[in-house]
């Protein structure tokens, strides 16, 4: 039975400027490079320069989506973007974005699930999509975490950076199989009880500041395989197919040693899974756009091909989606 489907057209990415490496977090805190590599895979960073706000690297991922697709602001209806360091606390960083790419039409707002967002944000546009309220959804990726990290904790600043990815979805009409194109399946959860394990000690209601990121680095690490490891299990039984029908899996990029152990969980090659932990570190919500866009780009993944997304972050927030690009 034909069924409305969220097609991807298109994918932008932007990272800052500034490269910040393991060495160069050695001059602020006490830590190695040897230390960073072998207990996350991470040897650099993308920095934000002063005054470059989280909807500037937005507008400029979200410029390369559109030319990518071939379209215009103006062809865009809806935007969601995911991020948890928006320039401001309110407006959205998303209506932005909207004003920058020429669309004055339509909605742009901005989802709050951490490193989740984009699969949240994903799942979002779907069901826009499928519920026939949008036609052409950018899906935005962007965070400055840089801003929010405490430079003097050695436990947290080493892990994180800036950036931005977006996609463009489009309603088409597809058979209601596996073999369509688009986004097939997608699978959310939460589960608060664990919201004080990965949190930002700040806020406009609690403290009316900004605050810094707080981790329990081994509890997040302790929950994140299990809770990963079920959102794929979610969407390969949803759709009726094994790990081994997935041409690539796209993680959260948080730590390798996390990318590994979900791989061996679940019995997948390390070859099917996109990393790009090493040069980006953990950048939050654009994490996944932001690997996609480098596996797409350098040829690895093709058109045709079955892509599992899938993230975990604070609150707990964890989910996946599947696409068929
Ligand atoms: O994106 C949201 C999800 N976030 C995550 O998925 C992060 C999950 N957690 C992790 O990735 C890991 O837990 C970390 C990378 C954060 C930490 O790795 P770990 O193997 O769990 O290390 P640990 O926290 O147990 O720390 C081991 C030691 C400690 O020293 P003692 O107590 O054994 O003397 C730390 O103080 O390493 C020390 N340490 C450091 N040493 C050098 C902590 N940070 C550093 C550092 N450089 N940057």
């Amino acid at each position: 039975m034909s069924k409305l489907r969220a097609v991807l057209v298109g994918t932008g990415t932007y990272l800052p400027a500034r490269v910040m490496t393991n060495d160069d977090l050695v001059k602020l805190v006490d830590t190695t490079d040897e230390w960073i590599t072998a207990r996350t895979g991470i040897k650099q960073r993308y920095i934000a320069a002063d005054g470059e706000f989280t909807s500037d690297l937005a507008i400029k991922a979200a410029n390369i989506a559109l030319d990518d697709a071939g379209l215009k602001g103006s062809d865009i209806d809806l935007i969601v973007l995911a991020t948890a360091t928006p320039d401001q606390t309110f407006p959205a960083t998303a209506v932005r974005v909207q004003t920058a790419i020429g669309m004055n039409h339509g909605a742009a707002f901005d989802l709050q699930a951490v490193c989740s967002g984009f699969i949240y944000a994903m799942a979002t546009a779907d069901n826009f999509i499928k519920a026939g309220q949008a036609k052409r959804v950018m899906v935005i990726g962007a965070e400055t975490f840089s801003r929010i990290l405490d430079w003097e904790d050695r436990t947290t600043c080493v892990l994180f950076g800036d950036g931005a990815g977006a996609m463009i979805f489009e309603a088409q009409i597809g058979e209601g199989t596996s073999e369509d194109k688009g986004i097939l399946t997608t699978h959310l959860h939460s589960d608060g009880q664990y919201c004080d394990l990965l949190y930002v000690d700040g806020g406009p209601s609690s403290t009316q500041t900004v605050g810094h990121l707080r981790m329990n680095g081994k509890e997040v690490f302790r929950h994140a395989v299990k809770n990963i490891a079920e959102a794929i299990n979610d969407s390969l039984t949803e759709a009726g197919l094994e790990a081994e029908d997935i041409n690539w899996f796209v993680p959260h990029q948080a730590n390798q040693r996390i990318l590994d152990g979900t791989a061996k969980r679940l019995g997948i090659g390390n070859e099917c899974i996109v990393s790009t932990v090493a040069q980006h570190g953990n950048t939050s919500a654009a994490s996944v756009p932001l690997a996609f866009d480098v596996a797409r780009k350098d040829g690895r993944i093709k058109d045709g091909q079955l892509v599992l997304m899938e993230a975990m972050g604070g609150g707990f927030t964890w989910g996946s989606a599947l696409v068929r690009v």
